[in-house]
C-alpha cells in the first residue's frame, strides 16, 4: 500500500495497471466515458417516458423489482385490501383537512364559529367537515381491521417484525389523530370528553406532568386547543408520513406473507402481479370506500353542538370517540381505590404485549401454527367487543 502511495505520488506508475490513491485513501477510478450511459430500451416508451428514464435510469431496477412484485391468492386474500383502504382514508384526511384549515381558527376565541362558519356558509364546507369527520372514523376500522387481520394470518413472524412494529406505531399515530381532531370544534361534548380524557394520567406517579403537557396548563383552555390542533396538523402527520414510508417500503421489498402451511399444503391458488392486477383491486375497494363516506356525510351528518362553555357543568353521558370506549370503560369498572391506576398498568402491559408479539410467537417464526396466540388475539379481540358494545347499550351513540 506505502510502495503504491508513493508510486502514485511520484507519477510512475501505469495508470492503466494500477489504480492512483487520493489523498483520502480511496481508490481513483478512471472515469468511463460512455455515449448514453441509460442502459435501459426505450424503443416502447412514449418521448416523455424516454426523457424521464434518460434522467431517472438509477430507479429503473425498483420499478422493475414492482413489476414482478406478486400477491399470493387463497380463501383468506380478501383481508389483504384492509391496509390500503386505510392509506386511502388517510390520503381523503390530508386533502379534507388542508381545504378545512383554510378556514378553521385555532383560538378558543375563534374556533367555533369558525367551525359553524365552515357548516354553514363556505360553499360545500358542511360537505368537506363531514368526509374529514367520516373518513377518520373509517380509517380507524380500517386500521383495527388490517391489525387484527395481520395478527390471526400471523404476517407479523419472521421476517416481518418490523412491519408489525411499524404498524404498531402508525396505530397508536392514528388513535392520536382522533384524539387531538376531538377537541378542534370547540364545542361542549369536546370540551368535556378532553377534560376527562386528558384527566386519566393524573392517577398515575409523574402524572400531574404529563397532565400538563397534554393541556398546556393544569386546565383544558385555549392553550389546550392550540396544542392540540398543531400536534394535529403537524407534529402527527409529519410522523405518521414518515413511519408509512418504512411500513409500506417493507411491504414492497419483503412482499406479502401468505398463512402458515399455506403454500406447503397447496392452498395457495397462484399468484397475481401486484402492478396493476393487485392495484386495480385495491382501486375498487377506494372508489367503494369513497362512495361509502360520500353517502355516510349526506345521510348521517355530525352534529355542530353547542358552544364550549368552561363555566358550565359537564353534560351528562360524556364519552369518547368509540375506539377509546373499551379502554374508557374499563376505567369506570376500576374505579375502585387505586382501581385507576391498575387499569392504566393493565392497559397499557396489553398493549406492550400486543406490539412485541413478533418476539414472543416464537413457533409462528418457526413456520409453526401457535393456536395460543390465536387465542390472545381472540381474546383481545372480544374484550374490545364486549366493552364498546357495553358502552353503546348504555351511552348510546
Ligand atoms: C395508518 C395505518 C396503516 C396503513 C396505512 C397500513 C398500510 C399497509 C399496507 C398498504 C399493507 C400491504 C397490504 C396489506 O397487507 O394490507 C400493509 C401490510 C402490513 N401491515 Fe400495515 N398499515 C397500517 C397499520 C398497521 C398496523 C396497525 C399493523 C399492526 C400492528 C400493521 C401491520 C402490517 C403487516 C404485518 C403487514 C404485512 C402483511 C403481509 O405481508 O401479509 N399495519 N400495511
Amino acid at each position: 500500500m506505502a510502495e503504491n502511495n508513493q508510486n502514485a505520488m511520484a507519477g510512475s506508475a501505469p495508470a492503466k495497471q494500477k489504480p492512483a490513491v487520493s489523498k483520502g485513501g480511496g481508490v481513483n477510478k478512471p472515469p468511463v466515458e460512455r455515449a448514453d450511459p441509460n442502459p435501459y430500451n426505450r424503443s416502447r416508451l412514449s418521448d416523455i417516458g424516454a426523457w424521464l428514464q434518460d434522467r431517472f435510469y438509477v430507479v429503473m431496477p425498483v420499478i422493475d423489482y414492482l413489476k414482478k412484485k406478486e400477491v399470493p391468492k387463497h380463501r383468506l386474500s380478501f383481508w389483504y385490501y384492509f391496509g390500503g383502504l386505510g392509506l386511502f382514508f388517510f390520503m381523503v384526511q390530508i386533502i379534507t383537512g388542508l381545504l378545512l384549515m383554510q378556514y378553521y381558527k385555532p383560538t378558543s376565541a375563534e374556533a367555533y364559529a369558525s367551525f359553524v362558519f365552515i357548516q354553514r356558509e363556505v360553499s360545500y364546507g358542511w360537505l368537506v367537515r363531514q368526509i374529514h369527520a367520516w373518513s377518520a372514523n373509517l380509517m380507524v376500522l380500517m386500521v383495527f381491521v388490517h391489525m387484527f387481520s395481520s395478527f390471526f394470518m400471523k404476517s407479523y413472524r419472521k421476517p416481518r417484525e418490523l412491519m408489525w412494529l411499524t404498524g404498531s406505531v402508525l396505530f397508536v399515530l392514528t388513535l392520536g389523530f382522533g384524539f387531538t381532531g376531538y377537541l378542534l370544534p370547540w364545542n361542549e361534548i369536546a370540551f368535556f370528553a378532553t377534560q376527562v380524557g386528558t384527566e386519566v394520567p393524573k392517577v398515575m406517579p409523574g402524572g400531574a406532568f404529563i397532565v400538563n403537557i397534554l393541556r398546556g396548563g393544569e386546565e383544558v383552555t385555549g392553550e389546550t386547543l392550540t396544542r392540540m390542533f398543531s400536534v394535529h396538523v403537524v407534529l402527527l402527520p409529519g410522523l405518521l408520513l414518515l413511519l408509512l414510508s418504512a411500513h409500506l417500503l417493507l411491504v414492497q421489498i419483503l412482499g406479502t406473507s401468505a398463512p402458515i402451511g399455506y403454500k406447503e399444503t397447496g392452498r395457495i391458488k397462484g399468484y397475481e402481479k401486484f402492478f396493476p392486477t393487485f392495484l386495480a383491486k385495491d382501486a375498487i375497494g377506494w372508489l367503494i370506500g369513497f362512495g361509502l363516506i360520500l353517502y355516510l356525510a349526506v345521510v348521517l351528518p355530525g352534529p355542530i353542538g353547542l358552544e364550549a362553555n368552561p363555566l358550565s357543568p359537564a353534560p351528562d353521558g360524556i364519552k369518547p370517540e368509540w375506539y377509546f370506549w373499551a379502554q374508557f370503560l374499563l376505567l369506570k369498572d376500576f374505579s375502585f381505590e387505586g382501581g385507576e391506576l391498575l387499569a392504566i398498568v393493565l392497559i397499557t402491559l396489553g398493549a406492550v404485549i400486543w406490539f412485541m408479539v413478533p418476539f414472543l410467537d416464537r413457533k409462528a417464526s418457526r413456520e409453526e401454527k401457535s393456536p395460543i396466540f390465536t387465542i390472545i388475539g381472540l381474546l383481545y379481540l372480544a374484550g374490545l367487543v364486549i366493552n364498546t358494545w357495553r358502552v353503546f347499550a348504555t351511552y348510546g351513540w
